[in-house]
């Protein structure tokens, strides 16, 4: 397949979203990674998503709406705290799983009774949806199980020759996928961290806000508790059981086996470079000569190591270069990556942090 390379002007903009609406496949950017978009309501459009991306057709889909009041197209009822969080959060990198109105294909939302639904922060993704005129499906633009992509660039080497077009325009702000948070319980429960904090989402709400199993054993092995950092607290760094090379006891996703993740999309191995990669975790010095050590240690041997390691407390600046700095990586063929953890209990951290182990399979060695 021929792919056409479109930009943000409007004529593109009409023309891609034509494709849209006939059901073919446009990536496009969005303010957190690119996105690859079918029609939601068009469940053989949304099955070429699976196949362009290679992935399993169990994972369900982020729904891409325009404008707020197209909600009711997607769920039945809208709860008070469902409103409060689309005052304040969208357009914006926040997803809500939602009930799922009677008519939405179970192919968009894996067969769930849930659909995700979020109003992207990106002028020309709002327009390509409003002028395709149906909700668009798009998971990342990515193949499935590599780093998402934040530059046109990226998502041309993953689907050029696979889908229909690509809207290519600057690279995305965010860097990061967006938050994930499941409404359909009594307690809103984040399934994927973002940008926006489980505090951010708390405050706004001014209710408790939850973080989901399969993101608490996760965080295990960084020292990280999500659960207070969320409520303010400072949660011990040290006492941590896990041990350097992996949890015990765990797929290699760092799920425990037998737990089923709500949100099918933690299950898997993602976002994984092909390079070999090691985070390095503890004090800032302590880490920095680790990484020092293990680059002279393995390029003597002949290996081509190459290391991310952010500012300190630069976790936004984290969250924008972290999967174009393991895609440059992987570009310049190196065979291993060592990466200082974000060993912080920032909300921001912590999100970066999620994608940094499933990166390196939960590989985290501690100094
Ligand atoms: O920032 C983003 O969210 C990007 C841009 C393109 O909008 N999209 C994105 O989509 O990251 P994707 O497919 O790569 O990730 C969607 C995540 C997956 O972890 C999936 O399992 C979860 O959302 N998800 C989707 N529908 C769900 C549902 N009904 N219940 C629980 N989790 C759901
Ligand atoms: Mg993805």
């Amino acid at each position: 397949m021929k792919t056409k390379i479109l930009t943000t002007e409007e004529k593109d903009i009409r023309e891609a979203a034509k494709i849209i609406a006939k059901g073919g496949l446009v990536a496009f950017p969005t303010e957190t990674v690119y996105g690859l978009g079918a029609n939601a309501l068009d469940a053989d459009a949304v099955a070429k998503v699976y196949e362009a991306k290679g992935r399993p057709s169990d994972n369900p889909m982020i729904v891409h709406i325009a404008r707020a009041s197209d909600i009711g197209q997607l769920t039945p009822m809208l709860s008070e705290d469902i409103v409060m969080l689309i005052d304040n959060f969208w357009p914006g990198p926040l997803t809500m799983v939602l009930r799922k109105k009677a008519g939405i294909p179970d192919r968009t939302t894996g067969g769930l009774d849930t659909v995700a639904v979020r109003m992207p922060d990106n002028e020309a993704a709002l327009r390509l949806i409003t002028l395709a005129d149906c909700p668009i499906a798009a998971p990342s633009a990515n193949i499935s199980g590599s780093p998402s992509p934040t530059r046109a660039k990226d998502v041309i080497a993953d689907m050029d020759g696979k889908i229909d077009a690509i809207i290519e325009s600057e690279d995305c702000r965010v860097g990061i996928e967006s938050t994930v948070v499941d409404m359909t319980g009594d307690v809103p429960t984040i399934l994927r961290p973002g940008i926006i904090t489980a505090e951010n989402i708390e405050a706004a709400l001014d209710k408790e806000v939850r973080y989901d199993e399969a993101l608490l054993r996760g965080a295990e092995l960084t020292g990280i508790d999500p659960q207070l950092a969320a409520e303010g607290e400072g949660a011990a760094a040290d006492g941590v059981n896990g041990t350097a090379g992996g949890a015990a006891g765990a797929d290699e996703s760092g799920v425990a086996e037998g737990f089923r993740p709500k949100s099918p999309g933690m299950k898997s191995k993602h976002y994984a470079p092909k390079a070999q990669m090691t985070i390095i975790e503890g004090r800032r010095d302590k880490v920095k000569s680790e990484i020092e050590r293990l680059k002279a240690l393995n390029e003597r041997l002949g290996l081509k190591v190459g290391v991310i390691l952010f500012e300190e407390k630069a976790f936004i600046e984290a969250a924008h270069d972290f999967f174009s700095k393991l895609r440059d990586l992987d570009n310049e063929g190196v065979d291993l990556i060592l990466a200082g953890a974000m060993s912080d209990r920032d909300g921001v951290g912590f999100a970066v942090m999620n994608r940094m182990l499933k990166s390196a399979g939960y590989n985290i060695a501690r100094v």
